[in-house]
């Protein structure tokens, strides 16, 4: 959602400030904005739409050297260019960027509103400026310090002063903030990729932290001036994997990636000669694993469907009860814990407000609450019991795909473990650690059908409404399925177990509905073949997924889309990845803005 970037040093400001918004364009947003400092002034600039809007808004030279910028996803207030930030007092002086929502805003909004000040934008931030502006006598940490007692809800904020050259203020309260350490110069940022290109220098900051910068260093300290220690860690990936390399779109080439982000997620984790798995961070025993006797795994969107294959996978070969449940549910649920109910949230970018609050809910009632995340140096990892790190590189596009098959990967290596202390054999783990060990060079296989699976794409890309229908576990692939053709094609689909078609669907069933079946070999091909059959009964037309060499399959269905034949619990990663190319190709087929969908961001913080 909404992207903060501060910078103090000795480079021209504006140009860090516009490029760092940019690198956080995937987050999604509206509007976009920076205010500079220069002799004794702030220079305010911002503009709603894209980045691009901004720029060229922006004189040839803006002179200054410090300064903030912010791209904003509206909540409260339209997407205007007043409703933009940076947000300034009424004296111009002070400018803010905030990330997060007040929630008292407009008791603090009439309060100030009485005092005689007076409020131009719509939005909860504006407060923040003001409130600053009130408390300010010649020191902006105090006066953020003291502003923010006031402040209820959630916030990363970084704060300029026209007469403080030079130095930010930054504050986190449920709002990631980074600090970038650079040589004479220094960033504050919600997101490292904003100062990528800079640093690989970071402190991670946590909620409570009040960081006062200039280019020479850096102070932390809490609201009552206690100081913070802070540990500086290394950002663990390349410039390059943020940038497209010679791709059209951030979605295709992380679509092709997965082979290796496969790999990275399983590497040092496998145990070829016990036939099971290693995972370090969970930090429990195997006494501790052995007395676990259900799993709960909470995520949302994309991470909801791979938790959902996972639930399905460890009750299969792990034999204890497991469900998927949907962060945003579970929180409000008053949920029962049971001490020996092991939960995970699953978030790709670790800041997911859902899954952050469940996780908080579960953990006060004494839950243990592993992470399986992407991030490093995220929320949900850094305030979960232990967990995995999935491994899978940055991912920019918005619509999750390597995500999901690294989220898979990290799951079906916990599944193992649990599996071989309890129902499976040496030699099924076995068998079970090649089968994932053989994953990447079959997924390399599937993504050489990108241009078959293209003019699949293209055939059906003016159908106005989509069935995906699986079962076990390819029922979530088949969510997920649709799930990305609806986020980038912005066409209707829909997701059902095919056991359910009869239930109701079929119904909608004519010659302009396609259904995608998803039929990998397992115990339950028969029936799916039996659903191929009601649908093409109705003159449906289908697109099937298969398994090579299923004649079968090919006989019904109108178009065909091969995977390898592979042991049968690997299925849901090689079927999901023609979805993805098939949901990609049709948005491409449409000309839509592949990379950052309408609507959507990256990461939800907000509820
Ligand atoms: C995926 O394509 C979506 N953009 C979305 O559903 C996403 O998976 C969801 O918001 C959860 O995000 P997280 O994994 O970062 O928690």
């Amino acid at each position: 959602m909404c992207g903060i970037v501060g910078y103090c040093g000795e480079r021209d400001a504006a140009s860090i400030l516009v490029e760092g918004l940019k690198r956080m364009e995937y987050r999604g947003y509206d509007s976009s904005g920076i205010s500079v400092g220069f002799d004794n002034k702030l220079t305010v600039i911002k503009k709603k739409g894209k980045i691009s809007n901004l720029q060229a808004a922006l004189p040839s030279k803006i002179p200054g050297t410090y300064g903030i910028g912010h791209t904003r996803w509206a909540t409260h207030g339209e997407v205007t260019d007043l409703n933009a930030h940076p947000h300034s007092d009424s004296s111009g002086k002070i400018t803010i960027v905030h990330n997060g929502i007040i929630e008292n805003y407009i008791t603090l909004r009439k309060k100030l509103s009485e005092n005689g000040v007076k409020l131009l934008t719509e939005t909860d931030s504006e407060v923040i400026a003001h409130l600053v502006a009130n408390f300010y006598d010649g020191d902006l940490e105090r006066a953020v310090k003291e502003a923010l007692k006031h402040l209820e809800g959630t916030y990363g904020i970084v704060a300029i002063h026209a007469d403080e050259p030079g130095r930010m203020v930054g504050a986190r309260n449920g709002s990631p903030l980074v600090l970038g350490l650079g040589e004479d110069e220094m960033f504050l940022a919600s997101d490292v990729t904003a100062m990528m290109s800079y640093t690989k220098q970071v402190v991670y900051l946590e909620d409570g932290d009040i960081v006062t910068v200039d280019k020479n260093g850096f102070k932390t300290t809490d609201i009552r001036d206690n100081e913070r220690d802070k540990t500086v860690s290394t950002v663990g990936w390349d410039i390059g994997e943020i940038e497209k390399e010679g791709y059209p779109t951030f979605m295709e080439k992380e679509i092709f990636e997965q082979p290796q982000s496969i790999l990275r997620g399983m590497s040092g984790r496998l145990d070829i000669d016990q036939g099971t798995a290693k995972l370090g961070g969970l930090n429990m025993s195997s006494k501790d694993l052995r007395l676990v006797n259900r799993v709960i795994i909470l995520a949302a969107g994309t991470s909801y469907y791979s938790a959902m294959v996972c639930s399905y996978l460890l009750e299969k070969i792990a034999r204890i009860p497991c469900s998927a449940e949907l962060s945003s549910e579970i929180r409000y649920k008053n949920p029962i814990v049971d001490p020996n109910t092991l939960y995970f949230v699953v978030s790709q970018s670790g800041e997911t407000a859902d899954s952050l609050y469940a996780m908080r809910e579960l953990r006060r009632k004494g839950a243990t609450v592993l992470g399986i995340c992407n991030v490093v140096g995220s929320t949900i990892p850094r305030e979960s019991d232990g967990g995995v790190y999935i491994h899978s590189g940055p991912e920019i596009a918005v619509a999750s795909t390597k995500a999901f098959t690294s989220q898979l990967t990290a799951m079906y290596l916990f599944s193992l473990i649990m599996g071989r202390m309890r129902d499976m054999s040496m030699s099924q783990g076995k068998a079970f650690v090649d089968a994932m060990d053989g994953l990447p060079a079959q997924i390399e296989t599937v993504l050489s059908q990108n241009a078959h699976i293209k003019t699949v794409a293209e055939k059906y890309s003016d159908c106005t409404s989509f069935f995906y229908l699986g079962r076990g576990l390819t029922y979530p692939i088949a969510l997920e399925g649709a799930l990305k053709l609806k986020e980038i094609s912005y066409i209707h689909a829909e997701g059902y177990s095919a056991g359910e078609l009869k239930h109701g669907p079929i119904a909608l069933i004519n010659e302009v509905t396609p259904s995608v079946f998803i039929v990998p070999k397992d115990s339950l091909r028969e029936k799916i073949i039996s659903n191929m059959k009601e649908v093409k009964a109705r003159k449906g037309p289908i697109i099937a997924i298969a398994v090579e060499g299923d004649e079968d399959v090919a006989g019904i269905a109108d178009d065909v889309i091969f995977v390898p034949e592979a042991h049968e619990l690997m299925y849901p990663f090689l079927m999901v990845v023609p979805l993805q190319l098939f949901a990609y190709h049709t948005a491409v087929a449409l000309g839509r803005n592949v990379d950052q969908p309408r609507n959507l961001a990256k990461s939800v913080t907000v509820e």
